[in-house]
């Protein structure tokens, strides 16, 4: 059964112009893009969307990352959706991360790592709703 994830490019990844290629590679793997924008996070919406590592110690550097520029969000349905685009995206730290994943191709580092993708169905689902609304 089709299934929906939310994928968001970072700040990084847009500012190095590979939004395109990035979409490319996620609809070579099927995934359709369903819904899409371009937005800058302010503050309050970076440190919501990221509210589960509110005591990490990386929690305000990934704010003034996720804060730095334009990021993409877009939603993306197949099967499988959320475990296969957290295969095609790579680990968190890009230098860990498989051949011709999206953070190894494309992330710099453990923070600047090119995309998010969502962990579970259901944080797939709220998060979808995070920045398209129920639909
Ligand atoms: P994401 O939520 O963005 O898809 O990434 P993830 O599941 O692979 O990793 P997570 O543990 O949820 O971390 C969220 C984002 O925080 C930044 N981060 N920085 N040690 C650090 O400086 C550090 N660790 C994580 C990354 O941008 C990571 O994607
Ligand atoms: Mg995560």
């Amino acid at each position: 059964m089709a299934e929906r994830t939310l994928m968001m490019i970072k700040p990084d990844a847009v500012a190095q112009n590979v939004i395109g290629e990035i979409i490319k590679q996620v609809e070579s793997k099927g995934f359709k893009v369903v819904e899409i924008q371009m937005m800058r996070l302010t503050r309050a919406q970076a440190a919501a969307f990221y509210a589960v590592h509110r005591e990490q110690p990386f929690y305000n550097g990934l704010l003034d990352f996720m804060t730095s520029g334009p990021a993409v969000p877009v939603v993306l349905e197949r099967e499988d959706a959320v475990r296969i685009l957290r295969e095609v995206v790579g680990t968190t730290n890009p230098a860990e991360a498989a051949e011709k994943t999206i953070r190894k191709a494309f992330g710099s580092n453990v923070r600047e790592n090119a995309v998010h993708a969502s962990d579970s169905p259901e944080n797939g689902a709220v998060e979808t709703a995070f920045f398209f609304g129920e639909s």
